[in-house]
């Protein structure tokens, strides 16, 4: 009996002990956000939802930016709930097209003089390969350029505000990507590799945005960094058919309740670099804690480059050099 009893206490012992080494760190920062206007985007859903619960809860206002503006009022009554004095708004942003990018930066421009905090967390894993209609790669789109021209949309309400933060969810995945898959971005209207490099190359390409960007804002009131959340129990992987299938995605289940963070764990590094007192910029945050990405992402030659070339790329929307 006791043999029972003794190994049940072990096992649980056990299994706490990995659910507890792989939920990662938690944000004990305890700072108040009353009043500031805080832009998370793809607030609908997944670390994004999670997240937003967190900021309202310490007095944020919020703008929940969604391409399907439906499933964001669902968020936002269920934010009041919780939270019936929360200030939300929502707004429609779909990041795979410039044009909207630019439609949703006017209205926050001619509704709101400051911005605190602009979270560029939208993004998509394992889409099928479609070109949008911009002539990008989605995956490309979605999680790099999008975010790029939305954040140079919103520099001036950022440096408006005494203090501002960016946050750029980026992902381990970004160690996946070499040097030579990088350079595809240029070609990659008429190029495609893997589903695996495009989502490494769209993250790798936010963290070197976020180091030369931290670079060229060093003088002003914003710090810029980027996230890691871990592996995370959301819709990102409603396309990757080892989880999109029920049956595969049953026997998995086991383990990944001891693996996989809930979205709420998954929020807690970027919520970290929101609040910490910490004004080191152009970092990488994981578990709450500054952390090393990959060699080619610390690379401030690379970062400069990537951004130069990612210029180039995005000529229809800032001009060329020569325009300056
Ligand atoms: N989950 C993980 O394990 C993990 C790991 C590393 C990094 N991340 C990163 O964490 C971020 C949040 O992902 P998640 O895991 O929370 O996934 P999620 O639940 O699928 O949330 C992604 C959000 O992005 C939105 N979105 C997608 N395409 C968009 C577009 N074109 N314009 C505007 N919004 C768009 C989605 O809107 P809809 O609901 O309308 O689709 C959704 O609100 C992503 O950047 C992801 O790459 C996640």
């Amino acid at each position: 009996m006791w043999k029972y009893i003794s190994g049940i206490v072990v096992a649980g012992g056990v299994t706490y002990g990995v659910m507890r080494y792989f939920a990662g760190g938690i944000c004990r920062c305890t700072t108040r956000l009353d009043g500031l206007v805080i832009i998370v985007t793809g607030a609908n859903s997944g670390i994004g939802k999670a997240l937003s619960f967190e900021l309202a809860r310490r007095g944020a206002t919020l703008i929940l930016a969604c391409r399907d503006t439906k499933k964001g009022l669902d968020v936002k009554c269920e934010i009041l709930v919780e939270i019936p004095s929360a200030e939300v708004y929502i707004k429609h942003l779909d990041l795979a097209s410039f044009s909207s990018v630019y439609k949703f930066s006017q209205n926050i421009s001619s509704e709101f003089r400051e911005i605190y905090g602009l979270v560029n967390n939208a993004g998509i894993f394992y889409h099928p390969q479609t070109i949008t209609e911009n002539n990008f790669d989605i995956t490309l789109q979605t999680n790099y350029l999008g975010p790029f021209v939305l954040t140079h949309y919103l520099l001036k309400l950022l440096k408006a505000s005494d203090h501002a933060r960016i946050v750029n969810v980026s992902s381990n995945a970004h160690r996946m990507v070499n040097y030579y898959d990088l350079q595809a971005v240029t070609t990659w209207q008429s190029e495609f590799r893997s589903h695996f490099i495009a989502y490494g190359v769209s993250k790798l390409g936010l963290i070197l945005f976020t180091r030369e960007l931290s670079k060229q804002l060093s003088n002003t009131n914003v710090i810029v960094n980027a996230v890691d959340p871990g592996n995370v129990n959301t819709n990102i992987f409603r396309y990757l058919p080892s989880l999109s299938n029920p049956w595969l995605y049953a026997l998995q289940w086991p383990i990944r309740v001891l693996v996989v963070k809930s979205p709420q764990q998954g929020a807690q590094s970027a919520l970290h670099a929101l609040l910490t007192s910490n004004r080191s910029t152009g970092q990488y945050y994981s578990d709450c804690k500054l952390s090393l990405p990959s060699p080619i992402a610390s690379n401030d030659k690379i970062a400069k480059e990537y951004y130069r070339i990612t210029l180039d790329i995005l000529a229809d929307i800032f001009g060329t050099e020569s325009d300056c």
